[in-house]
């Protein structure tokens, strides 16, 4: 761990939960609340909890690729996590530090957000 940092990370999980109907879905709605239980799970399971924190968020504005997850402090996001996806998270990116290509939101996938808003 570095300087003060209480965490060397930050798993942040979109659990932000709208009503039934709204045209912009919601990630607590496609699931994300069992995501971030497992990411707690698989962190304890790796003895990472204390120093991963995977964190409840409110909506991290990229609603259409949910349930979506972001990695600090690299910045690594992550898009339709389900939770069968969290254990190869936690291996592979948070145990040997290289990320999950096939659920990484890639760039372009901003300039689309960006347009349909
Ligand atoms: S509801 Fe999860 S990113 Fe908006």
């Amino acid at each position: 761990m570095t300087g003060d940092a209480r965490f060397q990370r930050h798993v942040f999980i979109c659990t932000n939960r709208r009503a039934p109907g709204d045209p912009r879905g919601s990630c607590a709605a496609s699931g994300s609340e069992e995501v971030r239980l497992r990411f707690v799970e698989e962190l304890k399971k790796h003895g990472l909890g204390a120093c991963v924190r995977a964190n409840k968020s409110g909506c991290l504005d990229a609603c259409a690729m949910g349930p979506t997850v972001v990695v600090y402090p690299e910045q690594i996001w992550y898009r339709c996590v389900r939770p069968d996806d969290v254990a190869e998270i936690v291996e592979k990116h948070l145990v040997n530090g290289e990320p999950v290509e096939r659920l990484r939101v890639p760039a372009e996938a901003w300039a689309t957000l960006e347009e349909s808003d």
